[in-house]
């Protein structure tokens, strides 16, 4: 059985004083064996700027922090990124990489995010891979095509399934307050667990978590946690108030 994951993605949003309101008032409403427990775990990607502070105020609620990028180099002339050292020393335990924000405002490409995909597997140090079509990708039928192609680039670099995360996230749904269908979900889900089949084998491939992300709120999320190849949620909008934030926490919880 897979743990469910429910991993908040603050994006740019929050000062020092929110952080501090947010886990205050996530306290209020739930636990740390809420939160975190054998079938359920809370992650939170904060601002890079958050992450050594969080890191330290989330600890005893049980809540895990991230980084939302990484570069792939250990260190050079670089300006502006930070490495997988250096996020872990502020206290991060995950990344994301190839969010659609990336790859759309920030030029990142397939071979770029496989590149980030294979220097956290070097350090065995878990990785969330975002991967998604555009709406204009879906309504031609390409669907599965590009998720496959996006997918591909990002398991050549992947030798080891133990510290890999896939979210789907169709480009359509992220911010936008529509989300993928259960169903819609559930058969990119299917098909990406059956690429994950062919690259690590039955065993390994059904130990993998694969998480939907894109308009993700407490009215829906029990449907899309209820789908055998959901795994959890990558969320944006609803991880930036700790009420709506908890209410998906509880819902991972009552289905586990
Ligand atoms: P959203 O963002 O929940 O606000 O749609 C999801 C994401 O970008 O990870």
């Amino acid at each position: 059985m897979r743990r469910l994951l429910i991993a908040g993605n603050w994006k740019m949003h929050k000062s020092h004083g929110e952080l501090r309101t947010f886990v205050e008032q996530l306290a209020d409403i739930v636990t740390s064996k809420q939160t975190h427990n054998a079938k359920t775990q809370t992650w939170v990607a904060p601002p890079a700027t958050l992450l050594d502070k969080s890191h330290h105020l989330f600890a005893p609620l049980g809540v895990e922090v991230g980084a939302q990028n990484v570069h792939y180099a250990s260190n050079g002339a670089f300006t502006g990124e930070l490495s997988l050292d250096m996020i872990k020393e502020a206290g991060a335990s995950f990344t994301l990489v190839g969010h659609s924000e990336r790859r759309q405002f920030f030029g990142e490409t397939d071979p770029t995010i496989a590149k980030k995909v294979a220097a956290c597997q070097a350090m065995a140090f878990p990785v969330i891979a975002c991967i998604g079509e555009t709406l204009e990708e879906r309504n031609a039928g390409r669907t599965m095509d590009v998720c496959g192609r996006q997918l591909a680039a990002i398991l050549e670099e992947a030798p080891n399934s133990d510290s890999l995360i896939i979210a789907y996230e169709p480009v359509w749904a992220i911010g936008t307050g529509v989300n993928a269908t259960a169903q819609q979900a559930q058969e990119v889900h299917a098909y990406i667990r059956s690429r994950l089949v062919a690259r690590y084998g039955e065993t390994a491939a059904h130990k993998i978590r694969i998480l939907y992300g894109g308009s993700v709120k407490p009215a829906n999320v029990a449907e899309l946690l209820a789908q055998i190849d959901v795994d959890g949620a990558l969320v944006g909008g609803a991880s930036l108030e700790a009420s709506d934030f908890a209410k998906l926490i509880l819902a991972a919880n009552a289905h586990s």
